[in-house]
């Protein structure tokens, strides 16, 4: 049977692990934005509960979401794709525009979601290194990615922070002007620019964003694309499912990009502590610290992984343990949270380490 064979495929994959959900724990494992108050987000979402109705599907809301994204995102509507988190985005991208057999160039590391979608589906990936430092070669990078059908970029990239100078990332677009190229923007809220506006006027360009990170609803699941007009229409009226989103995230999505200055604020302070944590953490001897745009931070702690790994477990901080990364030991992704929590976090690493 042709159904088991592609099951025993399938079950060989890199299977998705869900963080272990640690009570009480500080969380910096997941890049949400716990600078934002849960109490504003409590509020909004109540106040958006009194006003839908839930016995009706969401249109109205869709409509409203799409106007307050454009707005937000300095581009007009009919540039707007909306879906349920930008993983079902990009899983709707991969299953309709990128058939089997198809091959993805992507840098690594990166974002691991999106190389492990492109297996499921039979999708070949060409994994091009970042360098020591965790910058991308644009020249090798193009070259190889000219093989490809689909390109992936991620920018700010996770894990590793950096966003890739907006000259090469244009460079690059430009020289692949035949590929369907995704520009993962889940985390250009923190970042110096994002491409959204490039994309509206390219046949090839999807900018994918999110409401997970600085807009702190990710559990709303709120993922969007900005690209061209025909693009965007065809994903709305034909790729996409009639009803993605429930009524309620699309109205609470509305109400928080309503309140976006309330979120810019918390997203300079993430970002104005990301500079002081990573600071505090660079003079600390055998840690180092990669430069990052987004809301968290790469640290390689060699050696002393393991120590300030249990360290962290018993005073219930929780962060994200990788190990090993493209031959850095002992590498961690910490989510710049609160300065309460950032601190506690330094604190933590500076006692193990003396
Ligand atoms: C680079 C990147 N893209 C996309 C996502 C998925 O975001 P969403 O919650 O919108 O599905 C994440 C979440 O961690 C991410 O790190």
């Amino acid at each position: 049977m042709r159904f088991s064979k592609e099951l025993s495929r399938i079950s060989k994959l890199d299977r998705y692990v869900r963080p272990d959900k640690v009570q009480g724990a500080i969380k910096l494992d997941s890049n949400e934005n716990f600078a934002l108050d849960r109490g504003f987000i409590a509020a909004v979402a109540k106040d958006a509960a009194k006003r839908v109705d839930l016995r009706e599907y969401p249109i109205d809301e869709l409509e409203e979401l799409y106007a307050k994204l454009a707005e937000y995102a300095g581009v007009s509507e009919k540039y707007v794709g909306v879906g349920s988190g930008s993983d079902q985005i990009i899983e709707l991208l991969l299953t309709t525009l990128a058939v089997n057999g198809a091959r993805a160039t992507v840098f690594v590391p990166t974002f691991s979601y999106f190389i492990n979608r492109c297996e499921l589906h039979g999708i070949l990936v060409d994994r091009v290194p970042l360098d020591g430092d965790f910058e991308l070669d644009a020249a090798m990078f193009a070259l190889r990615a000219k093989k490809a059908d689909l390109v992936y970029l991620c920018s700010p990239n996770n894990p590793t922070g950096g966003q890739i100078p907006r000259k090469i990332a244009a460079g690059i677009i430009d020289e692949l002007d035949d590929k369907l190229i995704l520009v993962d923007e889940a985390y250009a809220d923190f970042a110096g620019y994002s491409l959204a506006k490039l994309a509206t006027k390219r046949e090839n360009v999807i900018v994918l964003r999110t409401l997970s990170k600085a807009f702190g609803l990710a559990g709303a699941r709120v993922g969007y694309m900005v690209t061209n007009e025909k693009l965007a229409s065809v994903f709305n009226s034909t790729i996409q499912t009639p009803y993605p989103v429930s009524t309620l995230s699309l109205a609470i999505a509305s109400s928080v990009l309503e309140r976006s200055v309330h979120v810019a604020k918390t997203v300079e302070a993430v970002k104005s502590e990301r500079e002081r944590v990573a600071k505090r953490l660079a003079r600390i001897a055998g840690i180092r610290v990669f430069r990052s745009d987004a809301n968290f931070l790469l640290i390689e702690a060699g050696r002393k992984y393991r120590t300030i790994a249990d360290t962290l477990e018993k005073r219930g901080i929780v962060v994200k343990l990788l190990g090993n990364v493209a031959g850095h030991p002992g590498c961690m992704r910490v989510t710049i949270g609160t300065r309460r929590t950032n601190s506690k976090f330094v604190e933590c690493v500076e006692e193990v380490v003396a």
